[in-house]
């Protein structure tokens, strides 16, 4: 199988973990005979360093050409407290998504029993949680109308949404619950906010469609304790912009930790992978950062390309890492590798060339030394 990929390294750490996935994807494309081709382009600080531009034309046209985007991270600290900024990183993603109308971000939760301990919650609680979040990502308050007087005593953000809008991802999200354990849960505020009445209008309506598929509702408010609470009740959970934008963060720190989740930003033909952590600026270019969301990024990508097996080699790889203990300092502060060192042990894993039996002092060589 032959691909285009587009390669978006971004800010921060962006670019040291984007390279372990690109080395994942080499040694997939190796291993099943694809080949995969990549142009990488600028977004984010980087863009705006070097063309006054978060999103240049050019990595939109190149995005649009290919068949899967593969991003790192955006944002810089240098924007972040300066409330007057007229460009930000920020506005780079936001653009892309909805130039590519990429509708629907897709955040899976899974635990890992070997990192229960990193969890702020009980292992109890925590034991088996497997749930995936479907957010809403190119309509509500972020895309509406933003306004401001002259004297900057009053703003406004307007959340709007349509019928059309809600049901392309409601009918993705019933899919998936189709395949999974068969219920869905739909968070919003529908007894204060017009938008979540209509949200759970049209959920409603389409939900004789799915007849399989148990059909739940929750204000957010009452959702964000219990993802504390009793995370294990969730299957897939469906919600508007912003609330998918908090409850999919405080749902992965559950995980023990935000650096191993991936995600998938899904369109009608396009689609971008991305680890779901952020920029981590103060750990850009140490090889500290956790590679694996990147990696599990890598995973669904496989998955939308139906590469179902080489999907599944790399999630084994993961799970292989992490059971070995080559694991990175947000894991192990004392004991950890570099995020180099993780990125070629998965690429060798799969390409077969670590059988079981590993050789412990050759990685040792490789693994950091205390800070
Ligand atoms: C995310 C991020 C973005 C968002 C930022 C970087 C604009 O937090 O992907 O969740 O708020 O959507
Ligand atoms: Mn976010």
């Amino acid at each position: 199988m032959k691909k285009n990929i587009a390669v978006i390294t971004g800010d921060g750490i962006g670019p040291e973990v984007t390279q372990q996935a690109v080395k994942v994807l080499d040694a997939v494309a190796e291993h099943f005979k694809h080949s995969f081709n990549y142009t990488y382009c600028l977004m984010g600080a980087v863009a705006i360093d070097e063309t006054g531009d978060p999103l240049p034309d050019i990595t939109v046209e190149v995005c649009l050409a290919s068949d899967a985007i593969l991003f790192g991270a955006i944002g810089h600290p240098k924007y972040d407290n300066d409330p007057t900024a007229k460009v930000r990183p920020e506005q780079g993603l936001l653009k892309l998504r909805k130039s590519l109308q990429l509708f629907a971000n897709i955040r899976p939760v899974t635990t890992y029993p070997s990192l229960h301990h990193l969890s702020p919650l009980k292992s109890k609680y925590i034991e088996g949680v497997d749930f995936v979040i479907f957010r809403e990502l190119t309509g509500g308050i972020y895309f509406g109308e933003k306004k401001t007087n002259e004297e900057q005593t009053w703003a406004s953000d307007d959340c709007s949404y349509t019928k059309e809008e809600v049901e392309r991802i409601a009918h993705l999200a019933f899919q998936s619950a189709q395949k999974r354990r068969k219920k869905l849960t739909l968070i919003d505020k529908a007894n204060v906010l017009e938008t979540s009445r209509l949200w759970r209008k049209v959920v409603k309506e389409i939900a004789p469609q799915y007849k399989d598929v148990k059909l739940e509702f929750l204000f957010v408010d009452n959702a964000a304790m219990q993802i504390v609470l009793n995370p294990k009740q969730f299957d897939v959970i469906l919600t508007d912009n912003l609330f998918g934008d908090i409850l999919s963060d405080e749902a992965s720190v559950i995980t023990g930790s935000l650096g191993l989740l991936p995600s998938a930003s899904i369109g009608n033909s396009n689609a971008l992978f991305e680890p779901i952590h952020g920029s981590y600026s103060k750990a850009t270019g140490k090889d500290i950062a956790n590679p694996l969301g990147a990696v599990l990024s890598v995973a669904m990508m496989l998955d939308y390309f139906n590469l179902k097996e080489e999907a599944q080699l790399v999630r084994d790889a993961v799970e292989w890492t992490i059971k070995s203990l080559f694991v990175s300092k947000d894991i192990d502060p004392v004991n950890f590798y570099f995020t180099s060192t993780i990125g070629e042990l998965i690429s060798e894993y799969i390409s077969g060339r670590i059988s079981g039996r590993v050789n412990k002092e050759n990685i040792e060589l490789r693994k950091s030394t205390i800070i």
